[in-house]
């Protein structure tokens, strides 16, 4: 084996996706994603259910990153776990695991940020795609999170701006639960939204200041514009379904573009990455594509894989971390709210 390669077995355990992976270096081998259905019922996450889910997963999960990647658990040279953000009984499971495992297998351990990696999972290989360069903008899109970020460097990011109230994916999610779709809705708004026109409803877009975002009013708006068109006609949502969630989604994509625009503007940096859930979405994939020519930036659209939550992206920032021995004791505790 040569010496100076590195592997990694990353968790991942922040919310309500289990996933475990190995990484060679910056090479995703295996990046495992057990999904908990459980929650659908809800129409929401329920964290008690959310950690006991993590509880029966994550050693089945751990065991089939290994098996893909055909890793022996005695190659590994360090294990990398979420910290937080996230639910404190979901972090807790994960971060158990990594601790015991790491001590029993005599290993270090090294402690992520959930919303770093979002950002960092631009830095797994590919040959396929290139890699940011320094400084960049990053805007991390999710169903906890929405900010503008400026990243200096692999551990030096800066705020500046975020949302007032709602993520864009609970903006989504909670859409998407106006029209009767179950949990989580985002995906399916998006779905039909690729069958609609983007302007056959209109919604205001707020009015906030600086970089920050705010998505409780449109929510609202959403609601009450429901609400009306359901009195005149009780099948109106039915009937119209691909209209409204396309006049949803293009609202949702302008106020970020806006607010993109206007962070470009405000720091002359033309290089935009998003990450986060949210990137997943058609709508906000295209505009970003389409601003390279119409803007003549350069944008940073993660792998399917790598946009909702994952272990690779955890993974990922535990070598940029190992890289620099920045490692953690078996003391640490986890960080339900972790800035960046
Ligand atoms: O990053 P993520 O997996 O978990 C958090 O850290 O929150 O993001 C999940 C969010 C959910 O709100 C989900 O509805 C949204 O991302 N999402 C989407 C799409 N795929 C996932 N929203 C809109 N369009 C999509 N295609
Ligand atoms: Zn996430």
């Amino acid at each position: 084996m040569d010496p100076e390669t590195i592997y990694i077995l990353a968790i991942e355990s922040s919310c309500d996706d289990t996933s475990a992976a190995v990484l060679r270096n910056n090479k995703t081998l295996s990046n495992v994603v057990a999904t908990q259905k459980i929650h659908e019922a809800y129409g929401g996450v329920v964290p008690e259910l959310a950690s006991r889910a993590h509880q029966r997963n994550i050693v089945p999960a751990v065991h089939q990153a290994l098996t893909i990647a055909n890793i022996d658990k005695k190659q590994l040279s360090a294990i990398a776990f979420t910290r937080g953000p996230g639910l404190m009984g979901s972090l807790l499971v994960g971060t158990s695991f990594a601790k015991s495992l790491a001590l029993g297998l005599g290993l270090p351990l090294i402690e992520v940020n959930h919303m770093q990696a979002h950002i960092l999972a631009h830095f797994i290989e590919d040959e396929k795609k290139k890699m940011p360069e320094f400084p960049f903008l990053a805007m991390t899109i999710s169903g906890g999170h929405t900010q503008i970020v400026r990243v200096n460097n692999f551990f030096d990011m800066a705020v500046l701006g975020q949302t007032l109230d709602d993520a864009v994916g609970e903006a989504f999610d909670k859409s998407a639960k106006i029209l009767g779709l179950p949990y989580p809705g985002g995906p399916l708004v998006d779905r039909y939204a690729q069958l609609g026109n983007p302007k056959a409803f209109q919604f205001p877009k707020p009015k906030v200041e600086g970089l920050d975002f705010s998505f409780s009013g449109l929510k609202t708006s959403i609601l009450y514009f429901i609400e009306r068109e359901t009195k005149r006609n009780a099948n109106f949502i039915n009937e119209n379904l691909n209209d409204i969630c396309a006049s949803i989604q293009y609202t949702i994509v302008e106020i970020l573009m806006d607010k993109l625009k206007k962070a470009v503007k405000k720091t002359g940096i033309t290089q935009v990455a998003i990450g986060g859930g949210v990137s997943a979405n058609s709508g906000i994939r295209r505009a970003l594509k389409d601003a390279e020519s119409k803007y003549g930036w350069t944008t940073y659209i993660p792998k399917f894989e790598y946009c909702t939550d994952n272990a690779a992206m955890i993974g990922i920032v535990g070598y940029l971390k190992f890289r620099e021995a920045k490692f953690t004791d078996a003391t640490i505790s986890v960080k339900a709210r972790y800035t960046l």
